[in-house]
């Protein structure tokens, strides 16, 4: 296999020449890369580096139970303080260029990285079994990540962080109604109602807790990304099941009057307009905060940030969050959409939002798209904007 040297995190890696012609790899490949994944990778070295100063963890021990031909995990070596990795593959051929990966690394860091060829949940039980316990654990599969949960919390710290990647968008935006109930346990999904990429990114998160749940185990996200072809979600690890729980519910839209609301699990959905019951609804999905402010100034703050290759589109998405955190609603309107439905041309993002603040609602941007908005107003009065618009 021919291989390429590639830069990420200011560091020379080799990778397979097949893997940067333009297009994305596919998992038949016979060693999986994916140039792309660099703002995946860029994001997770920004958030260990920011756990690592808030819970004031000095030495921290990773494990990546599918790490490939190993440029995340050298990352993690080379520009997180103190690391000592886990890192497994099923594929020996992607392990073989792991290997030549660490020689390129310093000689006295090399020693801090094990290698393993197993089976995923193999490797994760096996490292159960031998009592081993990390901070930090990366799960970055093909598709979902749901297959790997139990297993790896059973070895994360208390306040452990946890990452997952999804890439089974399509599975996660409802398109498959099956298959989203086979893997993360939506029991409805009636209508798209707003961002769909944000429902996406809760029902991912939803997936995730109910596992974590069954083992009386609270996961907290604290960040959550969403960027082309991928979701990925940073969690820490808690004790209980009472926080997670009275933020699990339904996503509904009335179909009398099309007011949005949302229904913790164990209660009666009723319009919060018009008492109608009749509705569409989402769920049970995740109705809570996606991330939390402190890593995202954390981040922000970072000089790393500025070493990065991705650090000019990060900065973008990264103050896109720090927007969104400010309207804890569960859902974005996304504004193509509106104005699809009630045939109306579409006026700039600004002047919809401005209009809105000027009659009292708050309002930000979202990083799950440009068209979209998160807002404390509710649909009717976008459509009343939208509709005063088309009248000028
Ligand atoms: C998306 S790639 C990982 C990329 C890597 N984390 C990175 O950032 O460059 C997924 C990897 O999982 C491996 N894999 C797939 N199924 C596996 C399994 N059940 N157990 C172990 N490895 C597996 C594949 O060989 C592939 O290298």
């Amino acid at each position: 296999m021919e291989l390429i040297h590639i830069e990420e995190g200011r560091r020379e890696y080799l990778v397979p020449v097949s893997s940067i012609k333009g297009n994305a790899p596919n998992k038949s490949d016979e060693v999986f890369f994916n140039s792309y994944q660099e703002i995946n990778r860029d994001i997770s070295i920004l958030m260990l580096r920011a756990y690592q100063i808030i819970h004031a963890v000095d030495s921290i021990k990773i494990c990546e139970p599918l790490c490939g031909i190993g440029v995340r995990s050298c990352r993690y070596n080379q520009e997180i303080l103190n690391s000592n990795l886990f890192s497994n593959d099923l594929n020996p051929k992607a392990l073989a260029i792991f290997q030549q990966n660490i020689s390129l690394l310093p000689q006295k860091s090399r020693k801090s990285i094990q290698l393993f060829n197993m089976e995923a949940n193999q490797f994760l039980q096996h490292l159960n079994q031998e009592r081993e316990i990390f901070d930090y654990i990366d799960i970055d599969p093909y598709g979902s990540p749901i297959p790997f949960v139990q297993n790896a919390i059973k070895i994360l710290n208390f306040k452990g962080l946890i990452a997952l990647t999804a890439t089974d968008l399509a599975n996660l935006a409802g398109v498959y109604p099956k298959a989203l109930y086979a893997k993360y346990g939506l029991s409805h999904f009636d209508i798209r109602i707003g961002n769909i990429h944000e429902i996406a990114a809760r029902a991912l998160i939803a997936g995730i807790q109910r596992i974590a749940l069954i083992h009386n185990q609270t996961l907290i996200p604290i960040l959550t990304f969403y960027h082309r072809h991928f979701i990925r979600v940073f969690f820490v690890r808690y004790r209980g099941v009472k926080k997670i729980i009275s933020e699990t519910g339904f996503i509904i839209q009335c179909k009398k009057c099309h007011t949005i609301y949302s229904s913790t699990i164990g209660k009666i959905n009723t319009c919060s307009s018009c008492n109608s019951t009749d509705s569409y609804s989402i769920g049970p999905i995740y109705l809570g905060l996606l991330h939390d402010a402190n890593y995202i100034t954390k981040i922000l703050n970072d000089p790393h940030l500025s070493n990065l290759g991705t650090n000019y589109l990060l900065k973008k998405l990264i103050k896109r969050i720090e927007e969104e955190i400010q309207i804890p609603v569960p859902w974005s309107f996304h504004i193509p959409n509106i104005a699809d439905q009630i045939n109306s041309r579409l006026p700039p993002i600004t002047q919809i939002m401005n209009l809105l603040k000027n009659k009292g609602f708050r309002c930000s941007r979202t990083h799950f798209s440009g068209s979209s908005i998160k807002t404390t107003a509710p649909l009717s009065e976008i459509i009343t904007i939208l509709k005063d618009y088309n009248y000028k």
